[in-house]
């Protein structure tokens, strides 16, 4: 088991209404899953996985990565975890203009003072189909090239976990389906856990369990 949820509960109050955007949440995710997690605009799926992510706090319960209870950490301690244990893909790329392919690929590496397994990166590079583009700077790809950079950034610090929140939102259909079908094949060949938050059906038909949110709430 890579991934544990216990109890998890995140409510906002505006004032007026409490919003319960997770409420009670359990998962359990093993090592190598691939778990999407769909629900209408507005049921909590980015709130769940920020705080699966560390990237927030709950009002209460648990999320255990990796055997870390990771709310238990100071702010300090959870930021160096997630940089060393989570991978994350964003709906926008977040790559940085002035560095080519390579140099945001192999970047988190670095900032964590790891040494970068060339081998490796150069094999996520061909699986993604970017081999020849590694000097690119990011003005010079495409939207679809840009994401399948930041999958391989994400691949690459050999993280825990990759999270998603709706990678291929802004691509098109066609490329939507080749990012992921590329992202799956290099969850599969680097033995990744990834949990991908998705408002498309046949997307969510690639993963091995589909995560249904209603109202803050798995059912
Ligand atoms: N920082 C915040 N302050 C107040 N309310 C928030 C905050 N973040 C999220 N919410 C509310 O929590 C609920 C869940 O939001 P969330 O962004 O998790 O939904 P979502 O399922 O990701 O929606 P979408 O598919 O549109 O991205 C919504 O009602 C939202 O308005
Ligand atoms: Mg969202």
């Amino acid at each position: 088991m890579i991934l544990e949820i216990n109890d998890l509960v995140k409510h906002y109050d505006d004032g007026k209404e409490i919003v319960k955007a997770v409420d009670h949440v359990n998962l359990v995710v093993n090592k190598g899953e691939f778990v999407a997690i769909v629900g209408k605009s507005g049921s909590g799926k980015s709130t769940l996985l920020n705080l699966m992510g560390g990237l927030d706090r709950p009002d209460s319960g648990e999320v255990i990565i990796s055997g870390e209870n990771i709310f238990q950490l100071k702010d300090d301690q959870l930021a160096a975890f997630r940089r060393q244990k989570i991978g994350f893909i964003f709906q926008s790329y977040n790559l940085i203009p002035s560095l080519n392919v390579w140099e945001n690929i192999v970047l988190p590496i670095g900032l964590d003072n790891r040494k970068v397994n060339v081998n490796l990166v150069e094999g996520i590079l061909e699986t993604i189909g970017l081999q020849d583009r590694k000097h690119s700077l990011p003005s010079e790809l495409s939207g679809g090239q840009q994401q399948r950079v930041a999958i391989a950034r994400a691949i690459a610090a050999e993280p825990a976990i990759i999270l998603a929140d709706e990678p291929t939102g802004n691509l098109d259909t066609k490329t939507e389906l080749e990012v992921m079908s590329l992202l799956k094949n290099s969850v599969d060949k680097f033995g990744q856990t990834l949990l991908l938050i998705t408002h498309d059906e046949s997307i969510a038909q690639m993963a091995d369990s589909i995560v249904h949110i209603e109202d803050g709430r798995v059912v």
